[in-house]
């Protein structure tokens, strides 16, 4: 699905898409940039936005553009939003059917998991209640996670308890405006932490396993994917589409002349280089 396409699911989403009201919030706001700044709050000058909400609903591209007029920076926070909310958790999903397209075990396990709800779709309830799918989620959120580097700027002055001296194990100062990197991809690899089969995909070592900063698909502090509306949503999405796709076929399985193609990290808005190319059948 393009980015364009989505554009519109936005729109439809907010139940607006015959109006193609967010187009005219943006044409508003893209006037309104070219005006001097106390002038450019769509509060102040509802004409521009021409067509308010009908019911009080949180249309996203019409809050912000209360706050900005400036187009850019409006095209800047959907994108941001559609990377955040949409791709992230479809890498997710791709990621998953690239597993089980080549792990026949791993898919007997999911079939035999889903198989009481006889076709039926999953409820939140019984998505809670799908422990091998959590599993096999939290593992592919550990060998292909999502968002495999990160990076942030100090504000302050500030000391990493850890990872300095020769041992790693003295405080490291960083100094304000220092760029700190961090590697998930590599950490959730790492055989000090995760045990000489770090680099297998083995859902069962998540039974009784409670991970702390060694597992970061979501980040931590601060900056963490936000709970019920990130983390959890996505989590139940994904397991929610997977398990429908999961009934709908007896067997997926990837096609042949991918069969010894790896999967290669990659930092775009999908994260396996060499796609996942599979055949389903019926
Ligand atoms: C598998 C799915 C997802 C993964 C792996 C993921 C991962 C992450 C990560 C690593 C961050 C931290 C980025 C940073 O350090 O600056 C983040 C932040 C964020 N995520 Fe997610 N995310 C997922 C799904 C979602 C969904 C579905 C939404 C919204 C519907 C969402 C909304 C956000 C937002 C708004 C932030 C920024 C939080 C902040 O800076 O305060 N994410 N996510």
């Amino acid at each position: 699905m393009s980015a364009s396409t989505d554009y519109h699911r936005l729109e439809s989403s907010t139940g607006y898409s015959k109006t193609g009201t967010s187009r005219s919030i943006l044409a508003a706001a893209q006037k309104r940039s070219k005006l001097p700044d106390a002038e450019k709050n769509p509060l102040r000058n509802t004409e521009t936005v021409t067509e308010a909400p009908k019911e009080e609903r949180y249309v996203f591209l019409y809050e912000l553009a209360k706050q900005t007029g400036d187009v850019q920076e409006l095209r800047d926070h959907v994108i941001n939003t559609l990377i955040a909310g949409r791709d992230t958790t479809a890498a997710l999903m791709s990621s998953t059917i690239f597993i089980v397209s080549r792990r026949p075990d791993v898919w007997a396990k999911l079939q035999a998991e889903i198989a009481p709800l006889k076709g039926q779709p999953p409820t939140f309830e019984q998505i809670q209640h799908m422990v091998y799918l959590k599993r096999v989620l939290k593992e592919v959120l550990r060998l292909y996670t999502v968002v495999p580097i990160n990076a942030k700027f100090a504000n302050k002055d500030t000391m990493i308890p850890k990872g300095g001296g020769p041992d790693g194990e003295s405080p490291i100062f960083i100094p304000k405006g220092q760029m700190v990197v961090w590697h998930t991809y590599a950490m959730h690899r790492r055989e000090d932490l995760w045990g000489n089969d770090a680099a297998e995909f083995r859902p069962e070592r998540w039974e009784g396993l409670l991970p702390v900063f060694n597992y970061l698909p979501f980040n931590d502090g601060p900056r963490v994917c936000p709970g019920s509306m990130g983390q959890q949503f996505a989590l139940t999405e994904a397991s929610y589409t997977l398990t429908r796709i999961f009934q709908s076929f007896s067997k997926i399985e990837v096609v042949p002349e991918d069969v010894h193609k790896p999967w290669i990290e990659n930092l775009t808005l999908t994260c396996a280089v060499n796609g996942v190319n599979v055949k389903c059948w019926k």
